[in-house]
């Protein structure tokens, strides 16, 4: 893996925040999306993953092949459908114990009991529990957390995998006032590694892994416009979708560089791929045809605002491509195995530590066929990963020295949950 990281991470980051020493001039000419040949890199760089996702990942066997994982807990958010319930199935069967963090307890609890009667048998009832989580509340989720390290157990892997991409929907706000992708994408997971912080230093070498996504390098964060309420951008669920798995990547790079190599965390960022799930089904409506609407509503008006000749011409050859991509995108056991790989590979430890000996400005991030690649460019840029950063504390109630609060073993106090006020 070392081999292919270096040559992956061997160019300087491409960050294009303020220039040096251009000062206060500088300040006002605040980049406020990417340009434009990032935004056509970033759209080709999807298509590419379309087209040849199955070809890069032939190396991978399906499903994943396990070592025994008995000593493991792990946390998983989302595992009710989709990538998360293979995540923790495939898990489970292996040996660790396993934490379904989810909102719909009823269907988790559903889920064990179908696993455990085709599991009979085979080995030792499947050790899982389920615990409740809501994401468009933070108050639920400082509550899991608060619920979790009163247990003083080992946690040795939280996958933040729950995700929403809302396509075609109109911008809606969490009851803590966010736009819904910011919360569930990137806010609430954000709340939830940090406050599990003391569970993950008990059970190190631990991992914190977060189901990101390729469409992070069309994504860009304004900080000072986290909703995308102010109208500089207009809203659309892509803008949500992108700019929330964007402030993942960079929040999570500033949590890998401040969580001390003594407390044993390995932070990273997957991409599972393109995978049919209810992310990209919706009411029995497969992804082909749901592209359409998210094509139109999403990306066409981006298109025209850039390239408007072209964009009058894009529905024919979409709706003329659109039917060969079933035969492109991933199954959800495939799709689970990047972050799978993640979590279990004795690799991926070493190859954290050495980015960051190498003060790397971005964590680890592994592509659907489990080799580690570089985020966006913008990903690389600093100086807006740190405001992320102290945006994301602010927005989610935790000070600015919260994790390094918790990692010498004292409290922090969170604005929502038991401790508001
Ligand atoms: N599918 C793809 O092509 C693709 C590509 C790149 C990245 N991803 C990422 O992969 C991850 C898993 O997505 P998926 O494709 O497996 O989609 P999925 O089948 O829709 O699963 C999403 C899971 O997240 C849970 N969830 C949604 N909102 C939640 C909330 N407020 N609180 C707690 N849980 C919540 C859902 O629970 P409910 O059942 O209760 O709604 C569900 O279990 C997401 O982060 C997604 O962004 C997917």
């Amino acid at each position: 893996m070392a081999s292919t990281s270096e040559s992956a991470f061997s160019r300087e980051g491409k960050g294009e925040g303020k220039g040096e020493g251009e000062g206060e001039k500088v300040v006002k000419k605040k980049k406020e999306g990417l340009g434009w040949m990032e935004w056509v890199r970033g759209w080709l760089y999807l298509a590419y993953e379309m087209l040849f996702q199955r070809i890069m990942a032939s190396h991978l066997q399906n499903p994943m092949p396990l070592p025994p994982l008995h000593d493991l807990t792990c946390i998983i958010t989302g595992s009710t459908s989709g990538i998360g319930l293979q995540i923790a199935r495939q898990l489970a069967e292996s040996g660790a114990h396993v934490v379904m963090a989810v909102r719909n307890t009823k269907a988790a609890h559903e889920l064990i009991r179908k696993w455990q009667e085709e599991w009979s048998g085979m080995g030792l009832p499947l050790n899982i529990e389920v615990m409740e989580l809501d994401l468009l509340s933070l108050d639920s989720v400082v509550k899991f957390a608060e619920a979790w390290n009163a247990r003083s157990g080992l946690l040795h892997v939280l996958i933040n995998n729950a995700g929403i991409f809302s396509i075609g929907e109109p911008q809606k706000f969490s009851k803590d006032g966010y736009e819904e992708h910011m919360q569930v994408n990137h806010l609430a997971p954000a709340l939830l590694s940090v406050l599990l912080l003391p569970s993950l230093i008990r059970g190190s070498p631990s991992r914190i892994i977060n189901v990101n996504s390729i469409m992070h390098y069309v994504g860009f964060v304004d900080t000072e416009d986290m909703n995308v309420v102010s109208g500089k951008r207009k809203y659309t669920s892509l803008v949500g979708y992108s700019s929330s798995k964007l402030a993942q990547v960079m929040f999570s790079s500033i949590l890998h560089k401040r969580l001390p190599a003594e407390a044993g965390i390995s932070v990273v960022c997957v991409s599972p791929g393109i995978v049919q799930t209810n992310v990209t089904e919706s009411g029995g409506i497969p992804f082909p045809s749901r592209a359409v609407p998210f094509i139109l509503v999403d990306v066409l008006p981006q298109l025209d605002h850039l390239m408007g000749f072209l964009a009058r011409d894009l529905p024919k050859i979409v709706q003329a491509a659109y039917r060969l991509i079933p035969y492109f995108i991933f199954s959800a056991q495939e799709g689970s195995r990047s972050a799978l790989f993640a979590a279990t590979d004795p690799q991926v430890p070493e190859y954290c530590e050495m980015l960051k000996a190498d003060e790397w400005p971005v964590c680890a991030f592994l592509s659907e066929d489990c080799r580690p690649t570089n985020p966006s460019e913008e990903a690389h840029n600093l100086e807006t990963s740190y405001k992320v950063w102290e945006k994301t504390l602010d927005m989610i109630g935790l000070p600015l020295d919260a994790v390094e609060t918790l990692v010498q073993g004292d409290e922090v106090k969170c604005r929502y949950g038991a401790h508001e006020g």
